[in-house]
């Protein structure tokens, strides 16, 4: 076993943690409550029909995101593999003009409460796409144990103590996958979380706002590094 699996593996539990630091992170932030008028990102839609979210996805989807959802523009997410609440809620915040995103509003726009989860259903169940070179192996390692262990000296926390040691998320609180996530996207996601206030009416919209705070341009950047690089 390596030395860093070896040291981290009381994360093998699974995400026992992730529930009360969520809880802790939410009363911090106190977030904003669902918008006037309702929530835009409650989905009325019956059982999910993947096979439907496949034909959405070939027609509509893949010329960006590419087939099954694994992206090879490091510039547009993967979707191959996300847990399937976060894609609707960020569907339904395209949609609704919550979240920006000239094209993604566009394409939303279109879609019904049902397409949206076919879609989610249908790219839930896709493998994720193969680790994105990282070039920089110190910078990479940097970032493997922040993931890991955080920085508690600065209040930074472990990443894997949401999304998992592995990256994969948890639908039932909201976390998404990050695994082999799209590096420059996934930078630049980062810095929204960074310097944007979040949209309300999502399970956990102060978190990851909270997690960024203490971290720097080089933080991020080693994190990423580690991240669009999980499973190689
Ligand atoms: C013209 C290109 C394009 C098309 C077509 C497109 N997308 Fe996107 N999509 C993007 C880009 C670029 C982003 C990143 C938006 C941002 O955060 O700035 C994105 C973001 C997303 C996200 C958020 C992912 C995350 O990790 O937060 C989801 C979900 C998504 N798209 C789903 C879809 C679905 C489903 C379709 C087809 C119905 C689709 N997209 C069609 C370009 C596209
Ligand atoms: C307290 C729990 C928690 C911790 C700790 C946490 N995250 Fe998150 N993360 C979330 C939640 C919840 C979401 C989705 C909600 C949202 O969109 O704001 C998310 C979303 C993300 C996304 C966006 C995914 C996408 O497809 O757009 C990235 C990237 C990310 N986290 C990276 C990290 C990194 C790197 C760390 C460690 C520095 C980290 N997270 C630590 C809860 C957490």
């Amino acid at each position: 076993m390596k030395r860093t699996a070896r040291r981290f593996l009381w994360l093998a539990a699974p995400l026992a943690l992730a529930a009360p630091v969520l809880a802790a992170v939410a009363q911090n932030g106190s977030p904003p409550g669902a918008p006037p008028g309702g929530n835009p990102l409650e989905l009325k839609y019956s059982t999910p029909n993947a096979a439907h979210g496949a034909q959405l996805s070939a027609s509509v989807c893949q010329s960006c995101h590419g087939p099954g959802g694994v992206s090879t523009n490091p510039e547009v997410p993967r979707l191959a593999g996300q847990v399937p609440g976060y894609v609707r809620f960020q569907l339904a915040a395209f949609r609704a003009k919550l979240r920006p995103s000239p094209v993604m509003q566009r394409v939303a726009a279109s879609l019904t409460d049902q397409d949206m989860a076919d879609l989610a259903a249908y790219f839930s169940a896709q493998a994720i796409g193969p680790a994105w070179n990282t070039t920089d192996a110190a910078l990479r390692a940097r970032g493997e144990a922040l993931f890991m262990g955080g920085d508690p000296a600065r209040g930074a926390i472990a990443c894997a103590i949401c999304h998992g040691a592995s990256g994969r998320g948890e639908d039932h609180l909201g976390v998404a996958s990050i695994t082999n996530q799209s590096p420059t996207y996934a930078l630049a996601v980062l810095h929204e979380y960074k310097n944007t206030p979040s949209f309300g009416g999502i399970p956990q919209p102060e978190a990851m706002r909270i997690v960024v705070k203490p971290l720097g341009e080089d933080d991020l950047r080693a994190l990423v590094a580690y991240l669009s690089s999980m499973t190689r």
